[in-house]
């Protein structure tokens, strides 16, 4: 009788065991599963007006653990940015983990943010809105391309928390605004296409493509800005959409590629006037899925026309504006 009771205890003592490490395990995956995902939080400005906080998290105090580090004196190398010449020194490669990342921002629309004080706290950053650190040699060179109209109060806020990111990221890197000339329905996607071609056109080096909506900051640093193997979405997580995806698949807001992943999928389509749909089509490319599978051949890089009416070199980003047409009378789509 009593080994009978010591053989189920036992048992049961094993079972107990056997559960408490299968609650560990979860506990450690969803552990991970939620660090990735607060990596990956961007904060939309609001539609409403700048008097606003986007989202509770981003002004509590529990939420946000530290300020976005803009000043100089955040810990950056400051030297001049230029590339190095026949005699400068060999810098080492860029670190993959940069050092100096601090890890969740602090984002706020409501103070004040004059062009002045943004060239001033970031100093290193090079007229068209150029840098390269000065500390080491990075991998990649990035272009980061933003469709853009009417939207300059956007625009100082997207400048004032990126410019010390990217930095802070060790990037080496230009800021394209592709501004829409005229009231014509705007065309996002045919906008970041321009924004492809005019960033080569000013640096052939370029290899790496983010392509940013004015309105989006990444809340953490973390989440870099670089390219990788495959094409990259960077706002999985948005304050919108109660930090998920709206649905599997979406690919809209900040992604990445690499110059030969663009041009594989043939860029992005130019026949997306007005809002919605174009970030679907995108990611319809990658996938080859639906009708994208017959028009991405026709529609493309290879495709788009426009005219640059002028290219003004900022002291934060350059501003390229062009004429990309109106869209036609009857809907091209398919
Ligand atoms: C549109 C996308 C948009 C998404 C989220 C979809 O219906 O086609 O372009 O990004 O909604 O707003």
């Amino acid at each position: 009788m009593s080994r009978l009771l010591g053989g189920t205890l036992e048992r049961v003592c094993k079972a107990v065991l056997l559960l408490c490490l299968l609650h560990f395990l979860v506990a450690v995956i969803l552990y991970f599963d939620v660090y990735a995902q607060h990596l990956a939080f961007f904060s939309r400005f609001s539609a409403r007006g700048p008097s606003r906080a986007l989202h509770p998290a981003a002004s509590s105090s529990t939420n946000c653990s530290r300020p976005n580090a803009t000043a100089p004196s955040s810990g950056l190398p400051e030297a001049p940015s230029a590339r190095p010449g026949p005699t400068a020194p060999v810098l080492p490669p860029c670190p993959d983990s940069p050092p100096g990342l601090v890890g969740r921002l602090l984002i706020e629309f409501t103070s004040p943010m004059p062009l002045e004080r943004v060239q001033r706290e970031n100093p290193g950053v090079l007229l068209g809105g150029r840098y390269t650190p000065p500390d080491c040699t990075p991998a990649q060179t990035v272009a980061v391309i933003i469709p853009f109209r009417h939207r300059e109060h956007h625009l100082r806020y997207w400048l004032h928390y990126l410019h010390p990111i990217l930095r802070r990221q060790r990037l080496r890197y230009g800021i394209y605004v592709i501004n829409q000339h005229g009231e014509d329905t705007f065309n996002r996607a045919k906008l970041l296409n321009v924004g492809f071609l005019e960033a080569l056109k000013e640096d052939s080096t370029y290899n790496c493509f983010i392509f940013s909506d004015v309105d989006l900051v990444p809340m953490d640093d973390r989440n870099l800005y670089r390219c990788g193997d495959q094409p990259r979405h960077f706002a999985i997580a948005m304050d919108k959409f109660g930090f998920r995806l709206p649905y599997a698949g979406y690919f809209g807001g900040v992604s990445g590629l690499n110059k030969s992943q663009f041009l594989r999928i043939n860029g992005f389509p130019n026949e997306y006037w007005g809002w919605g749909g174009e970030d679907d089509d995108i990611f319809n490319r990658f996938t080859k899925i639906q009708n994208t599978k017959l028009t991405m051949k026709r529609d493309g890089i290879g495709s788009v026309r426009y005219q640059v009416l002028e290219v003004s070199r900022q002291p934060l980003f350059t501003n390229i504006t062009v004429d990309i047409g109106r869209p036609p009378s009857w809907p091209p789509r398919g």
